[in-house]
């Protein structure tokens, strides 16, 4: 009689064994197909945003900067870019458009780099100020008013920030930055410089501001040009891919394996990149994709899944808050397709 129970009680504890073993698989399994999509996932994801947005014309391109006006607005390109630098494309992904308010980040990453985190949160500052990319109002009732590097005041300050002896070292020191980020040799525009150059009085008010309130680290007239040059490089959404996913890297560029970003900064740039990418859109951005971007008025956005890979878009008609609306439904829709949100899928 006990030997029978004995057989019993080892048939249940095998069939217990197999149970978990399937269960342990079948965890892994949905687990590592949400963290590595094959690469016909990936291409077929960023066709499809490409498909289902290229007829949208909202929006319109900016003309407060007189030659932005003059891109063509139909261009449309979609990217993602993976931590190891595998590149899936589709649309107009190698066009140089100007880089603009998606500098911003990278060059606080620059000053962390010289400078350490707290120089940021000291110097700076951080917080959100659900207000456009260029308001003096801003500057008047947030106490830091510099407020944070991803508004023009604070991008500014960051630039002022960047160590070196004249503009021209400070301007050089931004754009090799650039260039190790991306992999690739950019240049600034010389057309769309000019043209910001010659109708920036507004980032010049901020300059004096700043000064008047020593949140200013260089000469200011000297900072808003550099600032202004720095917005004026040219990128194809595939180097601003290889940007990101940098980000997303680590620090480290995929491509080259050179070690840009120290770790530790990534996710102090990645917050601000939450809590302010999108200006007075940063909240409705969070609640809809759920991952740290960057957007500029040229029409380039690059969002950021951290370990993973990083989305750029590329459509130059902006909307009133100078976001572009087709890259934002695109990377919108990449994230939910990919189960990107980093607050959770919801399910
Ligand atoms: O300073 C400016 O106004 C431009 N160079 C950059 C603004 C910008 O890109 C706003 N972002 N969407």
């Amino acid at each position: 009689m006990k030997l029978l129970y004995e057989k019993a009680d080892q048939r249940i504890l095998r069939s217990m064994r197999v149970f978990a073993v399937f269960v342990i698989l079948t965890f892994f399994v949905s687990a590592g197909s949400a963290f590595a999509q094959t690469p016909e996932t990936l291409q077929k994801i960023v066709q499809e945003a490409y498909e289902k947005f290229k007829d949208v014309k909202e929006g319109k391109t900016a003309d407060y900067i007189p030659e932005l006006a003059k891109v063509p607005p139909d261009l449309f390109g979609v990217v993602i870019v993976t931590a190891k630098g595998e590149a899936y494309t589709a649309g107009d992904v190698d066009y140089a458009f100007s880089i603009q308010s998606v500098s911003k980040p990278f060059t606080a990453a620059l000053v962390m780099q010289e400078q350490g985190a707290q120089a940021i949160l000291d110097k700076i500052g951080v917080e959100p100020t659900g207000l456009k990319f260029n308001s003096i109002l801003a500057t008047q009732i947030i106490p830091q008013v510099s407020v944070n590097p991803l508004v023009n005041s604070g991008a500014i300050a960051s630039v002022s920030m960047v160590k070196a002896a004249s503009a021209e070292e400070r301007f050089n020191k931004i754009l090799s930055f650039f260039n190790d980020l991306s992999g690739a040799k950019l240049s600034v525009l010389e057309d769309v410089y000019k043209s910001e150059a010659a109708t920036n009085q507004r980032n010049r008010a901020h300059g004096y501001i700043l000064a008047a309130s020593d949140r200013i680290y260089s000469d200011p007239m000297e900072a808003v040009d550099v600032y202004t040059r720095q917005c004026s490089i040219g990128v194809t959404a595939k180097q601003l891919g290889m940007m990101g996913a940098t980000l997303a890297n680590g620090g480290v560029n995929p491509l080259t394996g050179k070690s840009v970003i120290d770790s530790k900064y990534v996710p102090k740039i990645l917050a601000i990149m939450m809590m302010a990418g999108f200006y007075n859109e940063s909240g409705q951005w969070a609640y809809t994709a759920g991952l740290p971007a960057k957007t500029g008025v040229g029409g380039g956005i690059v969002a950021v899944v951290p370990g993973r890979m990083a989305i750029v878009g590329f459509s130059p008609r902006v909307n009133d808050a100078g976001n572009s609306v087709r890259s934002v439904k695109a990377i919108e829709y990449i994230s939910t397709q990919l189960d990107l949100n980093l607050f959770g899928s919801g399910k």
